[in-house]
Parts: structure tokens; sequence; C-alpha cells
């Protein structure tokens, strides 16, 4: 019988004599990933490193169409063979990098809202499978709460649920079936790049049962997190407006609280994390800690210019990749609601809840953060070398806006 490292071996050795030839056809990503799983990318057997290197060196060199299978698989293979080749970083580790890039190629808000969705399906139904296999009946109780309660977030053929019209409380089998349908594109399969993005993006670097967990979560709220900052960078630009429309601003800031109140519930998930076995995966990916999050960067940035800058973050994010206006959101949303307090209180009232509203978010999204970490790795230095829960407590009372 052969083993997965065996048959993807062969497949890539068959890619690579094809390239030789002409166009290579589709890469065999998931017999690679599977490979992947079976032994973590720390682990992965010399032979199968040199391909994927060989792999990644042929396709950085063509010129692609954008969007395309063979460019996905390009953008995919530079991540996947980042910590190979000794070059690691958070947005190879988490593929955020390969999504981002996706995201941009055009509707930004609607093709990165369709993966967050789809991300989160796949992670539900894989937690909701899992939980069928603990024996231990309180940790199977807690991974299948959390995934069906993060299930009701979810729409079947939307993607996300509008916050008013969430499905009601349903079980697990349900919450499969509704990850399923919206997985399959409504049974018509998802297009081949997409089906890539979501099927082999869990480029686990150990073997710990919790890894993929923790990587779906982290690209899951990357993504939300891209997506407020996203409608703040909207919101920014409609503000400095000669005659800014304060319902629209008010929308842009709603979506952007309805994006973090996502990533906040995923959490929930997260924090069934084995602790033991969180230590066996940081020490695997060292040089990709969350402070090299351009998501969150964005977003901090945009709404606190300077304010926004810690040295920890700038070291790890430039300021190029996440820029810090001036005037920040924050004083220009400041300016907007003083003026508008003369001439019509009413919008000016909206404009505050809306302001509240990203508030209460983050500052949900940042308590909730410290509880896990505390939970989870307890007073031990961060991965990013802060001092871990005392930086991340130090930091938890500023606002966004
Ligand atoms: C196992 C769960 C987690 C633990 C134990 C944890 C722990 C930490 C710690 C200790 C820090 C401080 C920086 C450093 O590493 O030195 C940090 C920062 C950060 N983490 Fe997490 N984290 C967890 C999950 C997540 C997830 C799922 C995300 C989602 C993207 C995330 C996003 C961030 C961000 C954006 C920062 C930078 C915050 C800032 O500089 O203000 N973390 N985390």
């Amino acid at each position: 019988m052969t083993t997965p490292t065996e048959r993807a071996e062969r497949a890539v050795d068959t890619w690579l004599q094809r390239i030789r030839k002409g166009p290579p056809g589709p890469f065999p990503h998931r017999l690679v990933t599977r490979a992947v799983q079976a032994h973590g990318s720390t682990a992965l057997p010399e032979r199968l490193r040199g391909q994927l290197i060989d792999a990644w060196d042929w396709s950085r060199s063509c010129s692609l169409e954008p969007g395309s299978e063979e460019w996905a698989t390009a953008a995919w293979l530079e991540c996947l063979t980042s910590s190979l080749r000794n070059a690691p970083s958070y947005g190879a580790y988490t593929m955020t990098s390969l999504f981002g890039r996706w995201s941009r190629l055009g509707d930004f808000p609607r093709r990165n809202a369709q993966l967050s969705a789809l991300l989160t399906a796949d992670l539900i139904r894989y937690e909701l499978r899992r939980a069928t296999h603990e024996d231990h009946l309180g940790e199977r109780r807690s991974r299948s709460t959390a995934a069906t309660l993060l299930a009701r977030h979810l729409d079947e053929d939307r993607g996300w649920a509008e916050t008013t019209c969430r499905p009601k409380p349903e079980g697990g089998s349900q919450a499969i079936q509704r990850c399923n349908h919206l997985l399959s594109a409504g049974g018509r399969g998802l297009p081949a790049p997409l089906a890539l993005l979501v099927e082999s993006s869990l480029p686990v670097a150990t073997t710990e049962p919790d890894e993929p967990l923790f990587i779906r979560s982290v690209q899951i709220m990357e993504l939300l997190a891209e997506q407020a900052a996203f409608h703040l960078g909207e919101a920014h630009r409609r503000a400095r407006a000669a005659t800014p429309e304060p319902s629209s601003l008010a929308m842009l800031l709603h979506a952007t609280a309805d994006s973090l109140d996502r990533a906040q519930h995923v959490f929930r998930l997260v924090s069934t994390i084995d602790p033991t076995q969180f230590a066996a995966i940081r020490a695997a990916t060292a040089g990709t800690g969350a402070l090299q999050s351009t998501g969150f960067a964005r977003l901090e940035r945009c709404c606190r210019g300077e304010a926004g800058l810690r040295p920890e973050t700038v070291a790890a994010v430039g300021l190029v990749t996440a820029p810090t206006p001036a005037p920040s959101l924050s004083t220009t949303l400041a300016r907007v609601t003083t003026r508008l307090e003369t001439h019509d209180p009413t919008a000016a009232g909206h404009l505050r809840l809306a302001i509240q509203a990203v508030n209460a978010q983050w500052q949900r999204w940042k308590r909730t953060h410290l509880g896990v970490a505390k939970k989870i790795i307890g007073d031990v230095p961060g991965t990013g070398g802060t001092d871990g829960v005392r930086y991340l407590a130090r930091h938890l009372e500023e606002p966004l806006l």
C-alpha cells in the first residue's frame, strides 16, 4: 500500500516532468496537502521538500493570468514552501497573503466575504466531524456547541447571514448540511481556484490535531479584519468629502462592527485548543506570530493614525503595507459629528451610535482574545517577543474610534 507521501511524490514528479514539455496541467494539490497533513511541513520528507521547491521555482518564473488555476497554484506554492525555504512569515503560514491577492483581483468586499464564509463553513464541518470521534464527553460538547453556535452566522446561500436574520439554533447535522450546501455552491461546485483556496489551505507545521482549527480561525479572522479595514478605508474617504453623507458613513461603520462581531464568535472554538498542543505548534512556527498581521494593523492604523503605532507592530508590519493616514478616521469622524450636531442632531446621534458599535465590538474582540490567550498560554512571552498577555492587557482599553 502506498503512503500519502509516496502518492504526492509520484504525482509531483510527473508534473515536474511535464513542465519540460509544455504546460504541465493541474498541480496535484490534494495529494500534496494530504502528505503535508500526514507529517507537518516541519517534518516533510526531504524528497518531497525538494520537489515542492522545484515546482515553486518553476511556477514563479512563468507569466500567469491572475485568477487562473495556475496563478493560484503559483501563489499557493509560494506560501507552502516559504518555511521550507527558510523564509517563514505569518502571511505564508496562514496563507492569508494568498487570500489577500485573490480578493484584490476583483470586487474585494464580495470576494473577501465569500472566502471567509467558505472557510468558516469548512471549519465548522471539520470541528463537528471531529467532535463525533471525541471520547471525552465534555470536550465533545464544548467543541460541537462552539461549532453549531458559529454556524448560526452562516447562510447556506449567501455566505454570512445578516445580523438581523440568523438561522434558528440547530443541531450538528443540520449545521453540517448547511455548510455542505455552501461549500458545494448549492451543488454546482466551487470554481477551481476557489476550491483550491479552501481545500488546500491548511499548511500545518505539525501533526497536532488542533493545528487546523488554529490556522482556520486565524484565516477567518484575518479576512474579517481585512473586510473591516476595507469598510473603514471607504468611510475615511467619504468622511473627507466636502459634504459627507452621514447615513452612508453609519452604514459602513455598522458593517465594520458586524465583521468584528463575526470574528469574535470564532474565539469560542479557538478556546477549545489544547494548551499542550498549542505549545508544540508555537515551537514549530517560530517567526510567524500574529504581530505580523496586516489586516489588524491596517484596521487600527486607519482609525487611530499615529496613535495606533506600537514599536512591536511597526517592526513587524511596515508603514507601506499598513499606512497611518493623517488625519485619522477617528479625528475625521469627530469633526463630521461635531459639524452635524448644529444642523442635523438626529444624523449626528446615529453616527455616534455607529461609532460606539465599532468600539464595542473592538473591545469585545480584544477582551475575548486576551481571555483565550490567558487560558491557552498563561504567563509566557508571546511568539512576537512581547511579554504576552501583559502586552495584550496594556493595550486593551484603546478604542478604535
Ligand atoms: C491560541 C490562541 C491565541 C493565543 C494564545 C494568542 C496570543 C497572543 C499573544 C501573546 C499576543 C501578543 C503578541 C506576541 O505574540 O508577542 C498576540 C497578539 C495578537 N494576536 Fe493572538 N493569540 C491567539 C489567537 C489569535 C487569533 C485566532 C488571532 C486572529 C487573527 C489572533 C490575532 C492576534 C493579533 C492581531 C495580535 C497583535 C495584537 C496587537 O499587537 O495589538 N490571535 N496573540
